[in-house]
């Protein structure tokens, strides 16, 4: 076993369903599970639900129903999204969970025996959507911005957690670890926002405005503030069979949470209790639909995946999101740029590629891969035996840009249906004198369709999964190295061609 890996997402509210936001960051991290497992690590992979606080009380309110059995309702929801796109996490954390509750429980004691939570009364302005306190410092002209809603006026003692303290350490931490926050330049806007001394961190709220919350183990009429009992999963659920896989390899959160959040919050809390950081904190961009933010507060612009994953099938989705988006900027959806992935990488270079090398294979050769050893080569034959693109999609992964390990990817299938066009194996297939150039010829693209099927098994493992089925190889999950070239179909017998993405006549769901 090459060591272990342990990765996590953020964890969602379930104060409403799932859109194509949440969507991707969970396809995102399953994407980089997968790469991992194929580098034959011992993978431990979270993602889950935030099932606490006043949003997902508030929503359970609305709808009638107590807050457990909404939050079971909504988690469920999740799962089976997750589910259906084949985002496959060791654990489906929620914070619910019994354990958790436990664990959240621990640190606070700890850090409150530490001296380092203190309790206060405190007047002053309550965010009631971002639940939070809010100073002058905050308005914007004279105005609390939109994104505060509703502002009041509370007072009203509570628990606080020193943040201060920690500044300098964590200043000299993001100095000496400057691959910490990927990409750069998020690294500078959390420097900026450490520029000046730090306010503390209210982690407790009374149970007479709030009861949906984990109970302050040194004080029962408060509940735990939901972004302390949130950031606490990472650590909850980090060990698995008595292996604790501490620290995260790599965290992967959207760019809205990561000041203060995961960056000031959380490695402060892990500073206090004298946990090491994760290695990376990975930050993506937004989508947008027409240019409008994708959020639950905006209905207008809210994409729900499972219409298109219903439609197009799951690899169609994880295909589109990681390969249209750049990690770390945002990006546009729309059912035009949607429809035409789909039909030409997918359809008519993937799919065709697979399809026709099968069916030719079926044709000329009764359907068994034929052995060219020792058969002379030409220049042409040897730019589709090369790994380079199996190097240049590694470098992509390692560089978290999985956009670019699919273009990597892609070349390769693009060599594979130039050489297609170039042989021409329907003309070599009339001229017996050509039999043993034909051999070569459906012997090379056999072995392509066999080494995508490994390079495309992190992103689209439903596909995978069906070439190496129709190819009539075990299904995998394999090794990447599998993904050069050799020549091991010799004298194979492989099954019959299936349309991967078949053609779609009607528009997909409108994303108006
Ligand atoms: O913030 N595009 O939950 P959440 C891409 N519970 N990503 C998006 C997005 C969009 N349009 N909209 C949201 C929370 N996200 C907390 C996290 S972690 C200990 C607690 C991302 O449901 C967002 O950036 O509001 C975040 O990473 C994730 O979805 C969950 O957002
Ligand atoms: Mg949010």
């Amino acid at each position: 076993m090459a060591g272990s890996y342990f990765l996590t997402t953020a964890i969602d509210y379930v104060n409403s369903a799932p859109h194509l936001g949440h969507a991707y960051e969970k396809v995102l991290a399953d994407f980089f599970s997968r790469h991992e497992k194929s580098l034959e690590r011992d993978v431990l992979f979270l993602t889950g639900v935030d099932e606490h606080g006043q949003k997902v009380q508030q929503s359970a309110q609305r709808e009638g129903v107590e807050p457990q059995l909404f939050a079971d309702q909504m988690s469920a929801h999740f799962q089976r999204l997750h589910e259906s796109l084949g985002v496959a996490s060791t654990h489906f954390v929620r914070t619910t969970d019994d354990h958790h509750k436990k664990i959240v429980r621990e640190w606070l004691q700890r850090l409150h025996d530490k001296g380092e939570i203190f309790f206060q009364e405190y007047s002053g302005f309550y965010s009631v959507r971002q639940e939070q306190f809010v100073t002058e410092k905050d308005k914007v002209d004279g105005q609390w911005p939109e994104i505060f809603g509703e502002v009041i006026e509370t007072k009203e003692p509570n628990y606080y957690f020193k943040l201060e303290p920690y500044r300098q350490q964590l200043l000299k931490y993001i100095e000496e670890n400057p691959e910490w926050i990927v990409p750069a330049f998020r690294r500078k806007e959390l420097l900026g926002a450490l520029a000046e001394p730090l306010g503390d961190l209210c982690i407790s709220r009374p149970k007479s405005r709030l009861t949906w919350g984990i109970p302050l183990p040194f004080n029962e009429d408060y509940v735990t503030y939901v972004w302390f009992d949130a950031l606490v999963n990472y650590y909850s659920f980090a060990s698995v069979k008595g292996k604790l896989f501490w620290p995260p390899d790599l965290q992967i959160i959207g760019k809205d949470i990561l000041i203060p959040a995961h960056g000031v919050y959380w490695p402060i809390m892990l500073f206090a209790l004298e946990l090491e950081l994760p290695k990376h904190l990975l930050v993506h961009g937004f989508w947008t639909n027409s240019g409008a933010k994708i959020s639950k507060s905006n209905a207008k612009s809210l994409i729900d995946p499972v219409p298109y994953v219903e439609k197009f099938g799951p690899d169609a989705l994880r295909y589109f999101v990681l390969r249209e988006m750049v990690l770390g900027q945002d990006a546009d959806f729309s059912d035009d740029r949607f429809e035409t992935r789909y039909k030409t990488d997918l359809g008519n270079d993937l799919g065709n590629l697979v399809n026709r090398t099968l069916a030719m294979i079926g044709r000329y050769r009764e359907g068994v891969v034929p052995n060219y050893d020792g058969f002379h080569l030409v220049e042409s034959d040897n730019g589709l035996r090369s790994d380079i693109y199996v190097d240049e999609y590694r470098a992509a992964v390692e560089q978290f840009a999985p956009h670019l390990a699919l273009q990597a990817a892609w070349k390769l299938v693009q060599c594979g249906n130039q050489y297609v066009e170039e042989t021409a194996p329907w003309k070599l297939a009339k001229d017996p004198a050509q039999a043993k150039r034909l051999d070569v010829v459906l012997g090379l693209l056999a072995e392509t369709v066999r080494r995508l099927s490994v390079l495309v098994q992190a992103a689209l493992p439903f596909t995978s999964e069906k070439i190496r089925a129709q190819l009539q190889l075990f299904p995998g999950p394999v090794r990447i190295e599998e993904a050069l070239f050799g020549n091991s179909l010799k004298g194979h017998a492989i099954g019959k061609p299936e349309p991967l993405f078949p053609r779609l006549e009607e528009k997909p769901p409108a994303a108006s």
